[in-house]
């Protein structure tokens, strides 16, 4: 009986031992124009093939939640951080090989995620109508009067409500409502997401923005002489909270070394390069990434700006989409 059952063990093992080509199941939120050229280089270099179903961040991950232990889903690879806290519990823990080639702001604390690339918050204006002593030292201050009509605002934009989501953690509800108040009260640019709000400024609409990093080097491109200009706020301040597309392991997958492999892959420095050259955004590894010239705030001062937050605390997305608006932003 005892050898009837090794052997089954060993045939079901056996099963489970793909002979072809390895292959595994990756849900994207990220787009497959930016995904699938990086996914073909990690099959012609490893042999492993990757299934991608694509979706928006949030949806996929409400279907991972669904799904539960019956997801096909090897790996979770999302826009933004809301959702990797929000399937946190679902991650695997990463081997620390793979958490060591990236800074602590760009990982889970407990090594569940890791993220693949930076996107910074900061601020953007026109060089040709803001002074500099008119520029902010904190995110707190855009409320003062000095915006008063001059401030473009996307309230409903992901990464404009996960920084609402960081205030909140960070200051509190009632601090953040009346923040929130102020920033309607004060006359903004309504905008209806970040490159609108890059075009506004260039446009002579607005003269400031709160907003992400990458949106820049993407105008640079089509026009090197875009007036749009970036600023840090002060030191740690929250409006340099940095964001990360970020990716994790689903504790389910029977597939553990194969997922680690590929995200080997994306903090590699080919990965690393093409998130850095394709979409704008920082490298979170490789000391020899070449950055783009010219593009606003470096990686450097960036990282160097950001506060010490713990993005898994950004989850509760409805609730300050709520608190938005209460406040009259939407
Ligand atoms: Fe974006």
């Amino acid at each position: 009986m005892k050898l009837l059952r090794t052997t089954v063990a060993a045939l079901a093992a056996l099963a489970a031992t793909p002979l072809t080509a390895q292959e595994l199941t990756l849900y994207s939120g990220r787009g497959e124009t930016l995904v699938a050229p990086i996914i073909e280089t990690f099959t012609a270099e490893t042999g492993i093939d990757v299934r991608v179903r694509y979706g928006g961040t949030a949806e996929l991950a409400i279907l991972l939640q669904e799904e539960g232990e019956r997801s096909p889903a090897d790996l979770f690879w999302a826009q933004d951080v809301a959702a990797l806290g929000t399937i946190k519990p679902m991650f695997a823990q990463l081997p620390d090989e793979t958490l060591d080639k990236v800074q602590s702001i760009y990982r889970d604390a407990e090594g569940r995620w890791i993220g693949t690339s930076g996107r910074s918050r900061l601020m953007i204006y026109s060089p040709e109508r803001v002074e500099e002593e008119e520029l902010p030292a904190s995110m707190a201050e855009l409320t003062d009067e000095r915006f008063n009509g001059r401030l473009a605002v996307a309230p409903t934009n992901g990464s404009f409500v996960a920084h609402v989501a960081a205030l909140r953690v960070a200051e509190g509800d009632e601090f953040t409502l009346e923040w929130l108040q102020g920033l309607a009260g004060n006359d903004p640019v309504m905008v209806s997401n970040n490159t609108a709000g890059y075009q506004a400024i260039a446009d002579g609409e607005a003269d400031f923005m709160l907003t992400n990093n990458y949106y820049l080097g993407r105008f640079l491109a089509n026009d090197p002489d875009f007036p749009v200009a970036q600023a840090l706020f002060d030191d740690g301040d929250l409006g340099n909270l940095m964001m990360t597309a970020g990716i994790g392991v689903l504790e389910t997958s029977d597939q553990q070394e194969a997922a680690v492999a590929f995200i080997d892959f994306l903090l590699g420095d080919v990965a690393q390069q093409y998130f850095t050259g394709n979409v704008y955004e920082f490298p979170v590894s490789g000391a020899g990434i070449v950055p783009h010239a010219g593009m606003g705030v470096s990686f450097a001062q960036a990282s160097e700006a950001a506060p010490e937050f713990d993005l898994n605390l950004i989850v509760d997305m409805e609730g300050t989409l709520d608190l938005i608006r209460e406040a009259g932003l939407i």
